[in-house]
């Protein structure tokens, strides 16, 4: 469980509030390597919430949120994801026309395969996402591709998340294939660059913002953000995808989407994904 950090009240952020943090300007990670990076992002929130259990970081804003967690618990014992986990599962074991399934054809580990995801592709020469693979193996064996936000890839999605529960987040960027370093800094810059009309960044919200209010919602740290996803989302009344919700930050702040599973966000998937290693990850799991 965790203790509310001591002398840290939530407040409610209000915009001159927010305009106020950002004069202070970004703590910018000026390290040189991932590992460096990685290091000084768990600091930035262990420094910060010093009361939270480290492994504690997988549950988005119920890592912090104390009132909201206990609510949240009663909710997980029932779990609204329950069937798209199995609707998952049949989709995982249902033959294509080919007569060939998700494991025949492309994914002989599978189906505990969503911690090895984002990966660097060497022969693409790209940041592979597991919703991308997924795609590529349908088409490359005469399947119709799932849209990336909603309807079935949620269901396979919360299945294979199921699978890698308790696995460690471990991204690699491989030192000797320049093209992973070079997408990684392109997931961070995208990551600390303030856009729309707020001209917010994601750590704008999610560092240095995270624990207050924006409006009913308590902002979540972005360590161990992308553990539990998919996530069903009350607002949504469905399970979505990581990339949906990076759609939905962007819109927030009145900034331009990107294609999901496009070089943005998949560049931004691997540098956040890095962010957490060590981490568990705990999908599909229930939000506001
Ligand atoms: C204006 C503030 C704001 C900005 C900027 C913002 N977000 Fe969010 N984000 C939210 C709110 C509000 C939520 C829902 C509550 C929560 O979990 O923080 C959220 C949720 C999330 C979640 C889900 C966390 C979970 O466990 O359910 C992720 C992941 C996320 N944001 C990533 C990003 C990324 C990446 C960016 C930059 C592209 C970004 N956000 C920019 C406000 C913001």
């Amino acid at each position: 469980m965790i203790n509310e950090t001591k002398g840290k009240k939530m407040n409610h952020i209000s915009t001159k509030t927010i305009a106020g943090l950002l004069l202070l300007g970004l703590s910018s990670l000026v390290s040189a390597s991932p590992e460096s990076d990685a290091k000084a992002f768990k600091k930035y929130f262990t420094d910060r919430f010093p009361d939270v259990p480290y492994n504690d970081y997988i549950n988005g804003a119920y890592t912090i949120d104390k009132s909201g967690r206990e609510n949240w618990e009663a909710i997980e014992e029932f779990p609204p994801y329950e069937p798209f986990i199995d609707e998952g599962r049949a989709m995982w074991e249902k033959p294509f026309k080919n007569g060939k399934t998700f494991k025949t054809a492309c994914f002989p580990d599978g189906p505990a395969i969503k911690h090895k995801y984002p990966m660097w592709d060497k022969e693409k020469k790209m940041v592979m996402t597991l919703p991308l693979a997924l795609n590529n193996c349908l088409k490359a064996n005469g399947e119709k591709p799932m849209k990336y936000k909603k309807g079935p890839i949620n269901n396979i999605m919360a299945y294979l998340a199921y699978e890698a529960r308790g696995k460690k987040i471990n991204v690699v960027i491989p030192k000797d294939e320049p093209g992973a370093l070079a997408a990684y800094e392109e997931g961070k810059k995208f990551y600390f660059q303030r856009r729309g009309q707020l001209n917010f960044s994601c750590a704008s919200c999610h560092m240095q913002n995270a624990g207050l209010k924006l409006r009913s919602e308590i902002l979540s740290p972005a360590l161990g953000h992308p553990s539990g996803f998919p996530v069903y989302r009350s607002k949504w009344g469905t399970v979505g995808t990581l990339h949906r919700r990076f759609t939905g930050c962007n819109k927030q702040v009145r900034a331009k989407a990107f294609k999901a599973h496009g070089p943005e966000y998949r560049n931004l998937e691997y540098f956040l994904t890095a962010m957490s290693n060590g981490l568990e990850w705990n999908g599909p799991s229930a939000r506001k």
